[in-house]
């Protein structure tokens, strides 16, 4: 992993001179998660919504050759993303801002130096109907999200439920920094939930403190009904649950802490 330094700031706050970020080209960087049943590889560990931590370092790094025609603007367009949602994070306020200001911090000391790929998951068919909302909700987000969506590596990991054998087919995450994300760090996560209409995401919980923020879709949190806009903080393994509502709901989300701990279900099926 490279060092902390002034390129990875750049990159995080939207800057585009000296970018290392790769979007890696067909049949590079596949998913490495050991319980992803989606792809047509193991997906990748990493924080967020997902089960299955990685050890610091352990993470698959895929080779840059074959690179994609036109890497280097995907990494640029990635970068500015990253740097929009980030901008989000000064919005929350109370607790929530603290978590937010931390987490900032930390994005700070994020590296820059991996390829991603596209996963081609079968949540992807959500992501219309998401940026049609995003487009209502947060235009500025939808506008650099929009060219990326499909061309992200989301990702599911949990173990299979028998009480919703559909459930990794209509929710999962694209993460953007952590242990295995094109954003390197051990230290704090940054990403997208997409959950799929009336998805219920069972009780669950996980040693990382994680702060979301609704971007479009208003979905049940644990009992509440939140609309975009709204942040919604988890303390560390407080058990929490989501269902979305007619519309597919789309969240930034980040994780601090303990980053590697994965995600549990609170309760067996
Ligand atoms: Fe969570």
């Amino acid at each position: 992993m490279a060092a902390p330094g002034s390129g990875a700031v750049s990159l995080l706050r939207g800057g585009r001179s000296g970018s290392r970020l790769r979007r890696a080209g067909a049949g590079t960087g596949g998913p490495r998660r050991p319980v992803d049943r989606t792809g047509p590889a193991p997906a990748s560990t990493g924080c967020g919504s997902g089960a299955g931590g990685v050890a610091p370092g352990s993470a698959h790094r895929p080779h840059r050759r074959g690179a994609a025609v036109g890497a280097e603007q995907m990494s640029a367009d990635l970068a500015a993303l990253v740097a929009l949602l980030r901008g989000r994070l000064t919005r929350a306020e109370g607790r929530a801002g603290a978590e937010a200001a931390k987490v900032s911090g930390l994005l700070d000391r994020a590296s820059a130096e991996a390829p991603y790929a596209a996963s081609a998951h079968p949540l992807v068919r959500h992501l219309p109907a998401a940026l049609a909302g995003l487009e209502r909700d947060a235009p500025d987000i939808a506008a650099l999200l929009g060219p990326l969506a499909q061309g992200l590596p989301w990702r599911y990991g949990y173990d299979a439920r028998a009480d919703l054998p559909d459930l990794h087919l209509n929710m999962g995450w694209a993460e953007f920094v952590g242990p295995a994300a094109p954003l390197r760090s051990d230290e704090v996560c940054l990403g997208l939930t997409l959950i799929g209409p009336h998805t219920h995401y069972p009780a669950h919980r996980h040693p990382a403190v994680e702060l979301y923020h609704v971007l479009t879709g208003a979905a049940e949190w644990s009992g509440d009904w939140r609309p975009p806009g709204a942040f919604i903080l988890h303390e560390t393994n407080q058990e929490h649950a989501m269902r979305a509502g007619d519309e597919p709901l789309l969240a930034l989300y980040t994780w601090s802490g303990d980053v590697v701990s994965p995600s549990v279900w609170s309760a067996p099926s």
